[in-house]
């Protein structure tokens, strides 16, 4: 990790601010209006961001010293997959608003630092790119898939085959966005279906898709018509500029026959506000790779989750961007550590910016933390580096804390290094 620490603070002037408020401030200035609107906002009032930073604020650390430092180790193993450091980039859908095949660039920067990309189910690129770009990088680096589940049941088949096929590592369910949230900053542009648009990679590019399409397209046909689906001429617009961008992909093909058809099926599956605890009991018979429940906040939740056989939670609120007023995420993560008591590996994200903030977590008994928007605020100010080096000077931050506190382990760490502050 020195070598981080020397190449990412000391030997040349970072790409990126090495502090998160000059990042967020340089980044919306390096951002449209519309794209610092969906990566930046929150839900409603935006208190549950607050409570994310106020559940860190509530933990000090409290140093030790004297206790030889000079050898740190900040790697992990997770799902037999060993890590540089015990951080992951968190899934971040329609990176495309910040800049073309977003997911291509933020691939690149996590296999540079040898740590896991879970890719978006609506990410801005195919996973089979993503995982070629990250390959060339470095073969095999981690990476993991991300999965939103859709109504058609055949789609999640097929998503979780091309997972499979493309090397992920695990497959992390979201379960915080059966319906996307009270956004004020998106809704008041009317920039949804912009977002949207830029989500519709992983659908495009999907056979499964493909046929649901054309049995749509079919279906209309045969009923001369009269049930032909009618989507919103802007979010048409939107989703064929992008569309038209693709190259040789199955959405150009379905495109010229009968776009509304295509627009509206998309709509039409990609979410299911129906989900619930059986979906996931079938999982297993599946997939083989590793589970892990993402958006998991209450312990009795994290409980269930464990006694289903899940092999991961992810401790999240979506980065506050699904309910106002909702728990901060570290302030549930103590309550499910006891809950998972070592059967399962517990991450988190949802407001950790910081080295010292993934130090919190550890002690607290998190096996890792993800980062979501400061990797792409990274990436907006200074592409595949940004997002490497935003990264980059946590996990330097973070073997500095490690030190200067007295450990030498990421591992064994406690919650005897850390002090509640009421
Ligand atoms: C997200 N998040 C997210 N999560 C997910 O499971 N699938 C997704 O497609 C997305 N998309 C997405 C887009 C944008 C713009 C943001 C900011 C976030 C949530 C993400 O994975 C993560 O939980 C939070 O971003 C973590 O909080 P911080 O680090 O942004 O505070």
């Amino acid at each position: 990790q020195n070598e981080i620490y020397s190449e990412g603070v000391h030997d040349r002037v970072p790409s990126v601010p090495t502090d998160f408020g000059e990042l967020e401030r340089r980044a919306k200035s390096a951002m449209s209006q519309r794209g610092w609107a969906y990566i930046n906002g929150g839900a409603g009032e935006g208190s549950t961001m607050t409570a994310n930073r106020r559940a860190l604020d509530r933990w000090a650390i409290v140093p030790r010293v004297l206790r030889d430092v000079s050898q740190r180790s900040l790697s992990i193993e997770l799902f037999g997959q060993q890590l540089a450091a015990p951080v992951l980039f968190s899934p971040v859908g329609a990176g495309g608003l910040v800049t073309r095949a977003a997911d291509v660039h933020i691939g690149r920067a996590a296999a540079q630092l040898g740590v896991p990309y879970i890719f978006s189910n609506q990410g801005s690129a195919p996973m089979e790119d993503v995982a070629a770009a990250m390959d060339d990088v470095k073969p095999g680096a981690p990476r993991w898939f991300q999965l939103y589940w859709s109504t058609d049941d055949d789609l999640v088949g097929s998503f979780l085959q091309r997972a499979e096929a493309m090397g992920a590592g695990a497959v992390a369910v979201t379960l915080d966005t059966t319906m996307l949230g009270w956004r004020p900053q998106d809704l008041n542009l009317g920039s949804l279906p912009f977002a949207r648009a830029e989500g519709i990679a992983q659908y495009t590019h999907d056979p499964r898709f493909a046929q649901i399409v054309a049995q749509r397209v079919a279906d209309a046909a045969a009923s001369g018509g009269a049930d032909s689906p009618k989507p919103s001429i802007g979010a048409i617009k939107t989703l064929f500029e992008i569309a038209r961008n693709v190259p040789g992909s199955v959405w150009a093909n379905l495109r010229a026959k009968e776009p509304r058809a295509s627009v509206q099926t998309f709509l039409d599956i990609y979410s299911r506000p129906s989900l619930n605890w059986n979906d996931i009991a079938g999982l297993r018979d599946r997939t083989k790779l590793p589970i892990v429940l993402k958006g998991i906040l209450h312990p009795d939740d994290a409980r269930r989750a464990v006694e289903l056989g899940v092999d991961g939670i992810i401790v999240s609120n979506h980065g506050g961007r699904q309910i106002d007023g909702s728990i901060g995420s570290v302030d549930a993560l103590v309550d499910v550590v006891d809950a998972v008591d070592g059967r399962a590996k517990v991450l988190v994200d949802s407001g950790i910016h910081t080295g010292a903030d993934v130090f919190k977590v550890l002690a607290l008994g998190a096996d890792a933390a993800c980062i979501g928007r400061a990797h792409m605020y990274g990436l907006a100010l200074a592409g595949v580096d940004g997002a490497r080096d935003v990264v980059a000077n946590i996990i330097a931050e973070l073997d500095l804390t490690l030190g200067l506190s007295g450990n030498t382990d990421v591992t064994t760490l406690t919650r005897e290094a850390l002090k509640e502050i009421r």
